[in-house]
């Protein structure tokens, strides 16, 4: 297979898992996939510029940026995100449409077994919580005799929505030789209706069968505070739920001493969780915004692969995107890569095969900047800071 057949492979494969994820309502996992799948997409333009399929790339990955927008912007629980997915199914042009059939999903199909394979040098910045991840599960993974003590198995992830806790998540399966069962708990709280209870259940019990196999392994759940939310259709669904989850985690935490069984759980609402619930977790770890260094190390990861102009200032455009979330400056640089890539085709100019594409300005971002605010306020970075304060425990 040619190098482009094998990008546009891994594209595709990376789509349909992101709509399949989207359409169970995982919305942290298919915002992940989608965007492996817009990256692929444009490294292969960027690397076939002349390739007759490009116009359709760039369209599609801006089809896939706009449903990432869709997913981020729905944050509040009381509006389930897998509704909107369900009223506007977004059918990529690799999806056939015979899908829907079932809007309960079954225990196999709301759990990725998949590693998502994201690597730690990904996640940039987050020093402090990359640190406490490893002590509490790459290390006594690694030699759990040096812990005579027992070590933390619940881990909670809380902070600003798109600052990298699902990433995080998704890097530390790809970084240990462990199992990765990852649940979306809107979905589990949505889809699996009377039954959450029971596949809660079963989750664990599947976890830990892993785990006295030998195998390390961690169970993700995504938006935890929906476990708890207060929206559940069912009446009292969501008390059964809590406390099958409140049993499964002292389940793991006493008598765990030997098997490695780790749960990790994010949120971008820690406060809608009550005590017994956090107590459960013994590492709690902010995911803040990123600092001025992270920013700059961000807008130079994402690019690497794209032609700035002589006068683009990094340092600068750090400096001027203070309080944009790692996804705000992820997709403001491809924003404004798809935007020149765009006038590019509308020019008519590349149906000459030598033509390029102009190189990013510094313009062009200044441009971005006054069309795009931060999505996360300071009302909202104080929040995450006062809880951080009450509840740290690093
Ligand atoms: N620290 C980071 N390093 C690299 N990329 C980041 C970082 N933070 C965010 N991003 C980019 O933003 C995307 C969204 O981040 P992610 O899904 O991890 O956010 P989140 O904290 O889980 O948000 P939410 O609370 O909305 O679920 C990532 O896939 C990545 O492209
Ligand atoms: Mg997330």
């Amino acid at each position: 297979m040619s190098a482009s057949q094998e990008l546009e492979k891994a594209a595709t494969s990376y789509a349909l898992e992101a709509v399949r994820l989207d359409k169970q309502g995982a919305k942290g996992m298919a915002v992940t996939m989608y965007q492996k799948a817009i990256q692929t997409l444009l490294n292969l333009a960027q690397l076939y510029p002349n390739y007759g399929l490009n116009k359709v790339y760039i369209q599609r990955a801006m089809a896939y940026q706009e449903r990432i927008r869709m997913l981020q912007g729905v944050s509040s629980p009381n509006e389930p995100q897998q509704e909107n997915a369900e009223d506007r199914p977004f059918e990529p042009a690799t999806q056939s449409s015979d899908t829907n059939k079932d809007k309960k999903g079954s225990f196999e199909e709301l759990v990725l077994r998949e590693k998502p394979n994201v690597k730690w040098g990904q996640v940039v910045g987050l020093e402090q919580a990359k640190k406490a991840i490893k002590q509490a599960i790459v290390y006594p993974v690694q030699r759990p005799d040096l812990f005579p003590l027992g070590w933390p198995r619940g881990i909670l992830l809380f902070g600003p929505p798109g600052c990298g806790k699902t990433l995080l998540a998704a890097a530390v399966a790809t970084e240990i030789d462990a199992s990765f069962l990852s649940v979306d708990a809107a979905s589990i709280m949505s889809k699996w209706l009377g039954e959450a209870e029971r596949n809660v259940a079963e989750l664990f019990t599947t976890t830990r069968k892993i785990a006295n196999d030998g195998r390390p392994a961690i169970v993700f759940i995504d938006e935890l505070d929906s476990l708890i939310g207060t929206h559940s259709n069912e009446v009292g669904g969501e008390v059964r739920v809590r406390n099958q989850f409140l049993k499964e985690m002292d389940g793991i935490i006493d008598k765990g001493k030997k098997i490695h069984v780790y749960v990790i759980g994010a949120t971008n609402k820690p406060w809608d969780l009550d005590w017994p619930f956090v107590r459960r977790f013994q590492k709690r770890i902010l995911v803040p915004l990123p600092d001025y260094n992270a920013r700059l190390q961000m807008y130079k990861l994402f690019t690497t692969q794209v032609t700035l102009s002589p006068d683009m200032d990094l340092y600068g455009l750090s400096r001027m995107s203070e309080g944009f979330s790692g996804s705000d400056i992820r997709d403001s640089v491809q924003s404004v890569h798809l935007k020149v890539i765009g006038e590019f085709f509308e020019s008519g100019k590349a149906k000459d095969k030598l033509a390029q594409p102009r190189s990013m300005s510094m313009n062009d971002f200044k441009e971005m900047l006054e069309t795009r605010k931060p999505s996360v306020t300071l009302d909202m970075v104080a929040s995450y800071n006062k809880w951080f304060e009450a509840f740290k425990a690093l």
